[in-house]
């Protein structure tokens, strides 16, 4: 079996920043409310006439430069978001002829914030299965879409953004390990009711702000933590290495009090963990791709570094992944 490794990657969030400080225009909370409970200080709104597969396209282009490669040369698209464009069809296929990329087919997957790690685990496998060599793999949101920006307890905390990557086939191993997870039962806690075949839209459902992201915070937190823990030591077991050979742990930025007691568990040092969601919030599935890249820029990840992806999301989902870089 053929290995898989990252070969480009790229990524691209809005202009526009709605602050803290906005929102205290908006809402009633605080600049140190939001901050102390979550660690967000701003976040990147887009314009209205901008839908992901447009974010998606400019974290694609970036990749796929990076990785020397002409959107021709893709076998395959694989997009994790909650905001696609439409419901049908795919924001890949949106994505794929925005690209030009006409040999490539073309599909979404809906796993809330762990969508990037879930279109990674399926994209490794399609390569590794035989049949594709060179997939763009990419988490791309608008969430301010589905946000109620009347509801203090969400609106607060996401954010839009993208994240690509090229990977493809690799005589060394790059992705030394991968794994998922789903609870169902947790469904209820994160979801948007409307819109879908179990409420269609209606005046009600426009009326009663259905069509908007609904959570149960507390609910969420508890598992996130468990579940970030737990997948990220399957990962590592997976991989045969144990935490200490972690050089840097990327984890789904939702809430900074999340990161830390994922990191005290694991019993990681903080230069170990990055963080970038002071800036830009949760952006859910592209929140791994847009740290992994900035990771990168910045040399907090190095060639031959050990980094693990880990990410928790609606559903309730999961899931983890080792990555030597190279
Ligand atoms: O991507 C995966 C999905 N997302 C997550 O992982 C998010 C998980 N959850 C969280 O990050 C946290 O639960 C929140 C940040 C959403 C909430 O933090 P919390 O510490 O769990 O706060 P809480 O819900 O217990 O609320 C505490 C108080 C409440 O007031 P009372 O009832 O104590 O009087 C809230 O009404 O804070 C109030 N509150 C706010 N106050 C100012 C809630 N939201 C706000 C706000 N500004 N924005």
């Amino acid at each position: 079996m053929s290995f898989v490794k990252f070969l480009g990657i790229g990524s691209a969030v809005p202009e526009k920043i709605l602050s803290n400080l906005d929102l205290e225009k908006m809402i009633d909370t605080s600049d140190e409310w939001i901050l102390s409970r979550t660690g967000i200080a701003e976040r990147r709104i887009v314009e209205p006439e901008v839908a992901t597969s447009d974010l998606a396209y400019e974290a694609s282009i970036k990749a796929l430069e990076d990785a020397s490669m002409d959107p021709e040369d893709i076998d395959g698209i694989v997009v994790g978001t909650i905001t696609p464009d439409y419901i049908f069809p795919s924001t890949a296929c949106v994505l794929q002829s925005l690209l030009g990329a006409n040999n490539a087919f073309a599909f979404d997957v809906l796993a809330g914030c762990s969508g990037f790690i879930y279109a990674l685990h399926v994209a490794k496998g399609l390569i590794q299965g035989g049949g594709s060599k060179n997939l763009l793999v990419v988490g791309a949101e608008t969430v301010s879409k589905i946000m109620n920006y009347e509801d203090r307890t969400t609106c607060i905390l996401f954010g839009d953004g993208a994240g690509a990557a090229v990977i493809t086939t690799s005589d060394t191993p790059g992705i030394l390990s991968s794994c998922l997870g789903a609870n169902g039962d947790g469904g209820e806690f994160l979801y948007m009711p409307a819109g879908g075949s179990r409420m269609p839209t209606s005046e009600e459902t426009l009326k009663n702000g259905s069509h908007f992201l609904r959570m149960e915070g507390k609910e969420v937190f508890k598992e996130a933590v468990k579940a970030l823990q737990s997948s990220t030591l399957e990962a590592i077991k997976l991989a045969d290495i144990t935490p200490d050979d972690i050089d840097l742990l990327i984890p789904h930025q939702a809430n900074y009090r999340i990161i830390e007691a994922v990191r005290k568990r694991l019993k990681l040092p903080e230069e170990k963990v990055f963080s970038n969601l002071d800036r830009y919030g949760n952006t859910s599935s592209a929140s791994v791709p847009i740290a992994l890249d900035e990771a990168v820029k910045s040399s907090r990840l190095k060639r031959g570094d050990i980094v693990v992806f880990s990410a928790f999301g609606a559903g309730f989902t999961w899931g983890a992944s080792v990555v030597r870089w190279q």
